[in-house]
C-alpha cells in the first residue's frame, strides 16, 4: 500500500469486478442504439477505459474536461469548460462517465450543457457517490459505491494532481493535506 494511505476502501480486485457489472447493465440498457459516451476529465480517465471495454455495444467516446473557477465559486455552481467535445451531441443519446459526484455541481452543469445542445437523452454513470455533501438534486443513473464523507483518492481521483494512478481507493492520511 501507498505510504499516504491510511486504508484501503475498495481494492483492484473488487473494483475491476464492479465495473464490470455496469458494463453489463449498460450494455443490456442500451441494446441497439448508438451510444456516445463522454469521459470527464481528468478523474474519469481510468474507470471510462475499463467501462467501455466492458459495453458490447457499438459506442463513440469523446473527452470534457471542466474546472470551477476555484473553491468559492465551485459553490455557486460556475464551472467552465477547458475542453470541448469534438462529436456533436445533437440527437445523441449520450452517457456522462464520473468518476465521483460529491456536490452535483460538475454534473449539473455538464447535464445543462447537454441538453441545451439538444441531446436525445442523457444518462450518468459514477462509479463512486458522496451522496452526504450533495447540494444539488441529481441522482446518477448508473453508480457503483457509496463512499463515507472521507478524503479518498486512487483510480482517476486525486489529491492535488497526485495519486491518480493507485490501482485501489484508498482514504488519503490526514497529515498529507493538513499542513
Ligand atoms: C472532481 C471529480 C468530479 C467532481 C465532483 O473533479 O472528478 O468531476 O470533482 O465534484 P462536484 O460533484 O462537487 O462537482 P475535479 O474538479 O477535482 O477535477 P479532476 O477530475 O481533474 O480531478
Ligand atoms: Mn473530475
Ligand atoms: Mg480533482
Amino acid at each position: 500500500m501507498h505510504k499516504d494511505i491510511q486504508e484501503i476502501l475498495f481494492t483492484e480486485e473488487e473494483i475491476q469486478l464492479k465495473v464490470k457489472e455496469l458494463g453489463k447493465q449498460i450494455t443490456a440498457d442500451y441494446a441497439g442504439r448508438n451510444l456516445l459516451v463522454i469521459c470527464v476529465l481528468k478523474g474519469a480517465f481510468i474507470f471510462m477505459a475499463d467501462l467501455v471495454k466492458a459495453m458490447d455495444i457499438p459506442l463513440e467516446i469523446d473527452f470534457m474536461a471542466v474546472s470551477s473557477y476555484g473553491v468559492t465559486t465551485k459553490s455557486s455552481g460556475v464551472v467552465k469548460i477547458i475542453k470541448d467535445l469534438d462529436i456533436p451531441v445533437e440527437g445523441r443519446d449520450v452517457m456522462i462517465v464520473e468518476d465521483i459526484i460529491d456536490s452535483g455541481l460538475t454534473l449539473s452543469y455538464l447535464i445543462d450543457v447537454l441538453e441545451r445542445r439538444n441531446a436525445l437523452s442523457i444518462a450518468v454513470v459514477t462509479l463512486f457517490d458522496k451522496p452526504a455533501r450533495r447540494t444539488v438534486d441529481l441522482e446518477p443513473d448508473y453508480k457503483g459505491y457509496t463512499l463515507p464523507d472521507a478524503f479518498v483518492v486512487g483510480y482517476g481521483l486525486d489529491y492535488a494532481e497526485k495519486y491518480r494512478n493507485l490501482p485501489y481507493i484508498g482514504i488519503l492520511k490526514e497529515k498529507v493535506y493538513s499542513n
